[in-house]
């Protein structure tokens, strides 16, 4: 018998949560990412087409779609305390002795967990359904992000069990290589990067838009159950299991200790081996096991008396502020610099260190000549935490940002509201040569044998200024120029031969526009197809694409309608690098240019082969109908797509209809 929608519902979503499971928590898929998206796409036509059906707890509802104004303000039922803090084993041992002297015994057992470095989340679950997510905020009351801790992989959106109600506490973090690649796109797009992953996932948690918040790859750890009704626990240990058997991912490697001593053990054997781990840990949280035993200790009005946290020493070293220097970069922002004393920091020498900006220099207050501690933050770059004053050379002046660049003597500005200071001239060496480099780099036109050194001498003998001057270049004349020679003047014009030939989406990247980086700069390609269309495009249009939001549009705006942005387009393509995009509209020779399939229910073939097959010969295919869409092609079961084709009016083809439609196009099904 085939089984009722609701049935059908039912079994998707109890088959994507248990492969979200594997995948997020256990790390053990056993599907492709393939066949689980079929199993989603399944699951959001049949709700798109039974939008009563839609429950608050479907992975559906990951996505993410709330944009808010402002995050609400809830008070916390039970206030988040913070941690008091040890350094090393006589305070454990004070805390020890503390706990023992207010119980009067010792206690039956302790538990000894990693402390994620993250910020902690309230998830309140009632009758087994997510119903709110809080920020800890001052403790007593947090903000609710419960649209963006949906998004959330590793936060169920319903417990197994139904109990009337149910508090979870964790920490949401960031693993270290979704940072890193955040950083870099962030870079990539002009934004300042975050300077660790705590900060990151501080930030992402708190975003107004949810569905920015769902790109952020955020993750959960689940590490108390401050409120649980209809259930009895005893002890710590026991809720760690709890969460575990309900789906949440917990620390890693927890022991249930008798004695501090094996708090030691656990402590020294995780020096090491949490740095393998793929998201930062800054100590280790102790915890009295037995909850009668958590109770009868309280807490004070800032810490619970039950727990500690033992931290790590940071990996830092002492050095000296020899200079501070002002970088100038692509789009013109002044960053300050301490040059150091050469210091090995792990595993690396450290000359310099960021800064950052104006703020933060005046927040540490560093100096010339200054003693400072010197930490690799969560990216590669080593960062000044704090200032040693006493260690301070008597009579060192404050430092103070330049009111002009210190490259081009140009006045800089700060625009309202930014904390970077800018140099506001376009033709100033410095921007030039950022912008020379990044227009060559690896992620933007890839072209190779100019490095920094080479840029500059061509600079500075004037021989090169923007970007498409590299192709007013005279070989004869380079050759001649110191470090280089025939073979490497002759190298170089194959490479910038060759970079007329890559694709549009690179030269889009490589142009700088503030917040285009690589993935908005493949959906303006794929969409324009040619610099001119991208050039022409309005607000509307930009809009309208999937994926490119109003900030992204804006900058696009701005750079095209910029007089010096249309100089620069205009000899980009007077010299001949005007790179066209296959499958767009530009493309107008192959047999399906221009026309936009989407595709629902199954054919008779593997739906990626159809896709490969359309896409091939130039067709675009998406995941939804707008008025945009040529034909909509049905397989069996067609979803609720085939409804809104029809509501636009836009055409139908069924698998037959398709075949002719290639038939008469010259493309063979
Ligand atoms: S238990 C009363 N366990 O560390 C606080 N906290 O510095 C009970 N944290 O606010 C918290 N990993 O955000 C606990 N395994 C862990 C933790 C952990 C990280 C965070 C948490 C807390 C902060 C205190």
């Amino acid at each position: 018998m085939t089984p009722s929608v609701e049935e059908r519902i039912d079994w998707l979503r109890k088959e994507i949560r248990r492969h979200e499971y594997l995948y997020y928590v256990l790390a053990r898929p056993e599907i492709s990412d393939f066949a689980f998206d079929q199993l989603m796409n399944e699951l959001k036509e049949l709700e798109a087409a039974h939008p009563h059906l839609i429950t608050p707890d479907s992975p559906t509802q990951r996505v993410g779609g709330a944009v808010l104004e402002e995050l609400p303000q809830v008070r916390h039922e039970i206030p988040m305390l913070s941690l008091d803090n040890s350094y090393n084993e006589g305070e454990l041992g004070e805390w020890y002795g503390r706990v023992v002297r207010a119980l009067g015994r010792r206690p039956d057992y302790l538990v000894a967990e990693l402390k994620i470095d993250g910020v902690s989340l309230s998830l309140t679950y009632e009758q087994g359904v997510l119903l709110r997510a809080v920020t800890r905020g001052n403790g007593e009351v947090g903000e609710e992000v419960t649209a963006n801790a949906k998004t959330i992989p590793t936060v169920p959106l319903r417990l197994p069990e139904e109990l009337p109600l149910v508090e979870v506490r964790g920490e949401v973090y960031l693993p270290r290589h979704v940072f890193l690649e955040l950083n870099r796109r962030r870079r990539e797009e002009g934004e300042e990067p975050f300077a660790n992953p705590r900060n990151a996932a501080a930030g992402s948690i708190r975003l107004l838009d949810s569905r920015e918040c769902a790109r952020r790859g955020l993750r959960f750890i689940a590490y108390q159950i401050p409120r649980l009704r209809g259930k009895d626990l005893r002890y710590h240990s026991e809720a760690l299991e709890l969460l575990a058997h309900w789906g949440f991912a917990t620390n890693p490697g927890w022991r249930r200790c008798p004695d501090v001593s094996c708090v030691h053990e656990f402590i020294a054997q995780w020096g090491e081996r949490r740095k393998s781990l793929p998201f930062d840990t800054d100590g280790v949280v102790v915890k009295v096991d037995r909850l009668s035993e958590q109770q009868a200790l309280g807490a004070t009005s800032k810490f619970p008396r039950w727990a500690v946290a033992y931290k790590y020493p940071p990996e830092g070293e002492r050095t000296r502020v020899k200079a501070i220097a002002v970088q100038v970069g692509r789009t013109g922002t002044l960053t300050p610099v301490a040059e150091l004393e050469p210091v090995r920091l792990a595993g690396t020498t450290v000359t310099r260190a960021t800064l950052h900006n104006a703020d933060e220099v005046a927040r540490l207050d560093v100096r010339v000549g200054d003693t400072v501690w010197v930490e690799k933050g969560g990216d590669v770059i080593p960062k000044v935490v704090a200032v040693d004053v006493a260690q301070r050379p008597e009579g060192a002046p404050p430092f103070v940002m330049p009111g002009a660049c210190p490259v081009c003597g140009t006045p800089v500005v700060r625009e309202a509201g930014e904390v970077a200071i800018r140099c506001p001239n376009p033709s100033c060496p410095a921007v030039q040569k950022a912008r020379l480099l990044h227009f060559c780099s690896r992620s933007g036109m890839d072209i190779q044998g100019l490095g920094e050194q080479r840029i500059e001498q061509l600079l500075r003998q004037g021989l090169i200024s923007d970007p498409a001057s590299l192709w007013d270049l005279n070989w004869q004349q380079l050759a001649t120029l110191p470090g280089w020679g025939a073979k490497s003047a002759e190298n170089l014009r194959i490479q910038l031969e060759e970079a007329k030939g890559r694709p549009l989406w690179r030269l889009l990247v490589a142009l700088g526009i503030r917040h285009v980086g690589e993935r908005a700069a493949k959906l303006l390609a794929a969409h324009f197809g040619s610099l001119d269309a991208l050039s022409t495009a309005k607000r509307e249009e930009l809009e309208a694409i999937e994926g490119i939001g109003p900030t992204i549009a804006q900058s696009v705006l701005q750079f095209f309608s910029s007089p010096p942005g249309q100089e620069l387009v205009r000899r980009l393509q007077s010299r001949g690098v005007d790179p066209r995009e296959k499958g767009t509209k530009a493309a107008t020779t192959a047999p399906l240019a221009g026309l936009a399939f989407v595709l629902t229910g199954t054919l008779s073939r593997p739906r990626e082969q159809v896709i490969a097959l359309l896409e091939g010969s130039g067709a675009v295919v998406s995941e939804t109908v707008s008025r945009k869409t040529s034909f909509l092609v049905v397989g069996e079961n067609p979803g609720s797509k085939l409804a809104k084709a029809r509501s636009l009016g836009v055409p139908v083809l069924d698998e037959e209809g398709l075949v002719a439609l290639l038939a008469q196009k010259g493309v063979r099904w």
